[in-house]
């Protein structure tokens, strides 16, 4: 179980260095991500190296037996390589410069870039790649986090290599983009270029494929950087992905094959109305990132943010909670982002372990007891989590979802997505947050929500699973368009249509702010559709609104299987009532383990052993029945556990 956090020593003068590390002894860190930021340090000028602090900084941690997850230094260029390449310099949509001054301003495509991005990485590989305190290569950080879609010349060619692969002929390209629409058709690939700023609506399958080329580019960067590692070391080689909902232009379920271990960055969002939903969330899609393995989460906060419009600090054991929350969904590790927070530069606001006020302060304290707690919860490391329900969920889909010219702009994928999450969270229920793609063998329930975008394969994989005895709930402005954006045809939802029993002529947004009714009794709003019944029943009909009278949520049997469809955005509870009647449907127990909502449960278990954490983000007290060792109290629990207001519990289970 590893406790550990980004370490910025050239930030301070060594005079610090050594409190720092007996401080990190002191917390029980044992792994320190060291040089993401280091380039303009290491090289400072081209041509010359200058390891000395490094080296220190590496000695000494790995005298004191603590890891290095090391970091290629590569995540922003030293303004050195930018006065000398400019054309390194990314470009936006408008076609305007994206100066240095803040971080990653290069271009993914640019091969002056890469060409000394990988001069650095083979010194420091070179230099580092055998020491024995390297347990683990950061390439970069946080790829894509600013300059993901970049519009230059560069991209430009690398845009159209990356179509020629894709569709061989320009014949192929003007079908797949549908170019006969207004006047697009091109006749040879130079005219192509990165969908900028444009008069009009754009292509919308034009700017879907440069989403892919996009997330494809800085793969392939990845894939660049940890071929120069691999040559001089055999420790593992990762990079931190961002799941979560304000990033959304990588496509990781195509890189997950090409990381040793999936790691993650996650940080509470205070804008959305739930952000403690959004964690789980974000920490089960990297436990499906991970294929049900163990994950890191390799960044996190002690505290507030910088960059969100109010940056609220964490109530006492808030830390502790979200950083049992990611154990519990899977992760064998927690690091923080930061260890000593920054007197200096954009983030002088950011919270760390060590606050500016020093270890004299709360967030100290808590960091050295869950430093403790770490150690006490390395038994659970290796164990897996427990799922029957799966949830499809994807980039393109999202990408495709929620471009420029669409039904209403209110409708928003993630929205919808962190809906049906919710509402199955609320049911105590643990899902696994797949790739639509994922084999849904040993599922009971698969749960499709706004899957806009669907290839033919796909859609195929899910119905056949269902007619084969599978259950299926599917949520409006789902089976759309196929993989090259274009709508299926015959009526909506056309990938769907068969297998929910149900055709649709038209939608019908709900403008923001008004409310339909539903005879159930529940309300809804955003979206209603024309829809008819072919093979299902109707479970709910709309009593006003734009289509009052017509289905509002059925249900089709379908082959040995059932497929439910939810054609609105219905309220919370109704959502919720849905999902309870689905789940006892297909035989998924709910509130199995007690949870609900801000009391989330979840178990992890292997073969011999298995754990039920519990982490209360409520202000009541609750009482959860589990018999087993409280590895936080160092209790034993004979019938109930009682789990004050704000605490987090983790009990290794009786066998029965
Ligand atoms: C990201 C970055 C870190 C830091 C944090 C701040 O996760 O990787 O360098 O900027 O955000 O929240």
């Amino acid at each position: 179980m590893v406790f550990g956090c980004d370490y910025n020593p050239e930030q301070w003068g060594s005079d610090v260095w050594r409190d720092d590390v007996r401080l990190m002894r002191d917390a029980g860190i044992g792994l320190v991500a060291l040089n993401i930021f280091g380039w303009s340090n290491i090289q400072p000028r081209e041509g010359e190296f200058d390891f000395a602090d490094l080296d220190e900084i590496i000695d000494l941690l790995h005298a004191n037996n603590i890891r290095v997850n090391l970091g290629t230094g590569t995540a922003s260029a030293p303004p050195w390589l930018s006065t000398a390449h400019p054309e390194i310099l990314p470009m936006a949509e408008d076609g305007t410069t994206r100066y240095p001054g803040g971080r990653q301003a290069w271009c993914p495509s640019s091969p002056v870039f890469r060409e000394y991005a990988l001069h650095l990485v083979e010194a420091v590989a070179s230099r580092y790649g055998a020491h024995p305190a390297v347990a683990l290569w950061h390439v970069s950080n946080e790829l894509g986090c600013h300059n993901a879609l970049c519009y230059d010349d560069d991209s430009a060619v690398a845009f159209r290599t990356w179509l020629r692969h894709r569709y061989d002929t320009i014949d192929a390209l003007n079908e797949a983009w549908g170019t006969s629409f207004w006047s697009q058709r091109y006749g040879a690939w130079d005219e192509i270029l990165p969908p900028r700023a444009a008069l009009s609506l754009r292509n919308p399958a034009q700017r879907l494929d440069f989403q892919r080329f996009s997330s494809d580019e800085l793969l392939d960067y990845y894939r660049s950087e940890c071929a120069v590692i691999r040559r001089h070391s055999a420790a593992p080689v990762t990079t931190n992905f961002m799941v979560t909902a304000h990033i959304r232009n990588l496509d990781y379920w195509t890189w997950v094959d090409d990381v040793d271990l999936v790691a993650n960055d996650h940080y509470l969002d205070h804008r959305l109305p739930n952000p403690t939903a959004e964690l789980s969330f974000a920490a089960d899609l990297t436990r499906g990132l991970a294929k049900g393995e163990p994950w890191l989460l390799m960044e996190s906060s002690a505290g507030a943010v910088n960059w969100q419009p109010h940056n609220l600090p964490k109530q006492p054991g808030e830390m502790t909670r979200n950083s049992v929350s990611h154990i519990a969904r899977g992760a064998d590790g927690v690091c923080f982002f930061q260890w000593r927070a920054s007197p200096q530069g954009a983030e002088k606001f950011h919270s760390a372990l060590i606050p500016h006020a020093g270890t004299d302060s709360e967030v100290w304290r808590e960091t050295v007891a869950l430093g403790r707690l770490m150690t006490d919860l390395a038994e659970v490391a290796g164990t897996r989590v427990e799922s029957h329900v799966a949830i499809l969920f994807s980039w393109e889909a999202w990408w495709a979802a929620d471009g420029e010219a669409r039904p209403s702009q209110a409708v928003n994928y993630l929205q919808q997505v962190h809906a049906v999450y919710s509402a199955l969270r609320e049911l105590g229920v643990t899902v696994d947050v797949v790739s639509p793609s994922a084999s849904l063998d040993g599922y009971r329930l698969a749960v499709v929500p706004s899957l806009h975008l669907v290839s033919d394969d796909d859609a195929t994989r899910l119905t056949s699973w269902v007619e084969a005895g599978g259950h299926a709930v599917v949520t409006f402005n789902s089976g759309i368009v196929d993989d090259c954006d274009r709508v299926r045809l015959g009526g909506y939802p056309g990938a769907f249509r068969d297998m929910l029993g149900v055709r649709v002529e038209e939608f019908v947004p709900v403008l923001p702010g008004d409310v339909v009714h539903l005879d159930s009794g529940a309300t809804a709003g955003l979206w209603t559709e024309r829809l008819t019944l072919t093979t299902a029943d109707a479970i709910s009909r709309y009593t006003d609104g734009p289509v009052p009278g017509l289905p509002a949520v059925t249900r089709n049997m379908f082959g040995a299987g059932e497929a439910r469809y939810i054609a609105t955005a219905l309220d919370e509870t109704a959502l919720r009532e849905q999902f309870r009647v689905a789940l006892v449907e297909a035989n998924v127990a709910i509130r199995a383990l007690g949870g609900s909502g801000a009391v989330e449960v979840v178990r992890r278990a292997s073969a011999d052993r298995s754990y039920v954490f519990v982490i209360n983000n409520s202000s009541e007290e609750v009482t959860i029945p589990v018999v087993g060792h409280d590895l936080v109290t160092k209790v034993d629990i004979s019938q109930f556990l009682r789990v004050p207001a704000g605490a987090a519990r983790i009990v290794r289970e009786t066998a029965a």
